[in-house]
């Protein structure tokens, strides 16, 4: 049985009280340095999902305000593009350095307003600092080629030159890592970027471009934009000096903001929905099993685009699963974040409560058993944690999304049968197998139709690793070396008449 830990037990004093230096505390937007208000004076709240109590607002900003940010980006974009790579560089590395100074504050306020447990929200602060470090580290390898040409007297060079002023839409979910994942490499290409957070979690993203600032980022190279998204939005995508934009949401808002973008043929990465299926064959170690899908379907109470959304167990192995799981879970807390060894936050909001109760109550309408947890009332935004045994395939939670700390559970015979089950989907992001057998475990990897697999591990996210999806789960890869070439044209110098005397 989970505890839930009562949200008044914390004190519901201001976000800023809780922080080490206020001022990171921002309630303005920043356009091109500058820290304004809405040029129409409104304002939108923004509520701490855990009390329901509003921490305070920002600006409702929305096309004046876009226009204005990629004008002035668009007049710091030469500057940046020609400083050294070096210089470039050494101004990440301060950024890095504030970000891990202020990681007490900045974790807070990812917890007061996103709701993941304190202790989540510290290893995302090191998670997003370290795409910070890492692109600082690669600006300064964004290597060409000399090719060879056919001719003797010409010379062919490919280099690498940053793609333009860039625009970051980003999601409620990581508030600070899925920034820095973005503007990290673009910044380090020499893109002046323009980021439009999620209107829950704004105060994140204002921290960030503060310290960015602290850290001597010229004026203009990082503006971040608060307030509702179809406004900015459709700037960000249809101005034609916006070269890039990259987003991470919901498969159906990248569509659309796929199509806003075709009308000027920008360039797009994208990381969309998954539906990550998660195997464990007969021979897993079972608890390495547990763990892992503790760390992928439980990290921020299964609020992420990666998480184990269908669990699939081999027959001879799953009551013994299932049981050692159940215990496991069982003994998470649930609450507010920022109470000592609460493992589960509330969800974002109450509509995602709703979904989480609707894919429980059809599952148990469909044959399934709560072998853990089950539908929520009356807990405001908290779901406790959810074990279904006897998933199947027609059952929403095999077919979409739950973004909810449900875990179902999917007996299997055959491996082939699991793996045609975990492909028939029109997702194709994360995955995971699980199998003491390397032979097996590779065998399953290499046949998944996924951009990322976890083999005998929960988790697939790192700097050094790229990370994206196949299928409708996304385009272009974030992260390693290939993060900061989504940033990058290729351009080619075609140079002749290099035979003639000197
Ligand atoms: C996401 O859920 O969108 C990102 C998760 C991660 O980076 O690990």
């Amino acid at each position: 049985m989970n505890t839930f830990v009562s949200p008044k037990a914390v004190s519901p004093t201001s976000l800023h009280q809780k922080l080490r230096d206020p001022s990171l505390f921002k309630e303005q937007a920043c356009v091109g340095g500058r820290w304004v208000d809405a040029d129409n004076g409104e304002t939108i709240p923004v509520y701490d999902p855990a009390t329901g109590s509003q921490i305070g607002t920002v600006p409702s900003t929305g096309a004046p305000e876009a226009i204005r940010a990629i004008e002035i980006a668009n007049s710091a974009y030469r500057a940046w593009a020609n400083q050294s790579a070096l210089t470039r560089a050494q101004i990440m590395e301060k950024w890095f350095d504030l970000v891990i100074e202020n990681s007490d504050d900045l974790a807070t306020i990812i917890t007061v307003e996103q709701g993941k447990p304190i202790g989540e929200s510290r290893t995302e602060i090191s998670y997003g600092a370290g795409f910070i470090k890492w692109f600082s580290e690669e600006a300064r390898r964004t290597y060409g080629q000399v090719i060879p040409a056919n001719e003797t007297d010409r010379r062919i060079l490919a280099v690498k030159q940053p793609v333009g002023v860039s625009a970051a839409i980003t999601p409620w979910n990581f508030p600070v890592a899925m920034i820095a994942r973005k503007c990290a490499p673009a910044i380090a290409a020499g893109c002046p970027v323009i980021v439009k957070p999620s209107e829950f979690t704004p105060f994140s993203a204002m921290a960030l471009a503060l310290l960015a600032q602290r850290a001597g980022l010229p004026d203009g190279i990082l503006s971040v934009l608060t307030g509702p998204p179809e406004g900015i939005g459709s700037v960000l995508t249809g101005h034609p000096t916006v070269r890039k934009l990259s987003f991470t949401g919901s498969t159906r808002v990248g569509k659309i903001l796929m199509r806003q973008c075709s009308e000027t043929v920008k360039r797009v990465s994208f990381e969309l929905g998954g539906n990550a299926p998660f195997l464990i064959l007969d021979d897993a170690d079972i608890d390495l099993a547990v763990s892992g899908v503790i760390a992928s379907k439980f990290r921020n109470a299964g609020q992420t685009c990666v998480c184990a959304n269908r669990i699939l167990v081999q027959d001879g192995i799953y009551d013994r699963f299932a049981d050692k799981l159940a215990q496991a879970v069982s003994e998470m807390k649930v609450g507010n974040g920022l109470e000592p060894g609460v493992a589960i936050g509330p969800l974002i909001n109450l509509p995602a409560v709703e979904k989480v109760n609707r894919h429980i109550e059809n599952a148990l309408g469909e044959g399934a058993k709560a072998l853990l947890g089950g539908v929520s009332s009356g807990t405001g935004q908290f779901c406790g944690p959810t074990i279904l045994t006897g998933a199947t395939a027609s059952m929403l939670v095999a077919r979409e999304e739950t973004f909810g700390p449900v875990a179902p559970l999917f007996r299997f015979k055959e491996i082939d049968d699991a793996i045609d089950f975990a492909n028939d989907t029109p997702f194709g992001l994360a995955a995971y197998a699980f199998s003491e057998s390397m032979h097996r475990a590779l065998y399953v990897g290499e046949r998944l139709e996924f951009g990322m697999i976890g083999i005998n591990s929960g988790s697939v996210s790192s700097e050094v690793a790229p990370f994206g999806g196949m299928k409708e789960s996304g385009i272009g890869r974030e992260g390693a070396g290939h993060g900061i070439d989504e940033y990058l044209e290729l351009k080619t110098m075609h140079i002749g008449g290099m035979n003639r005397p000197v």
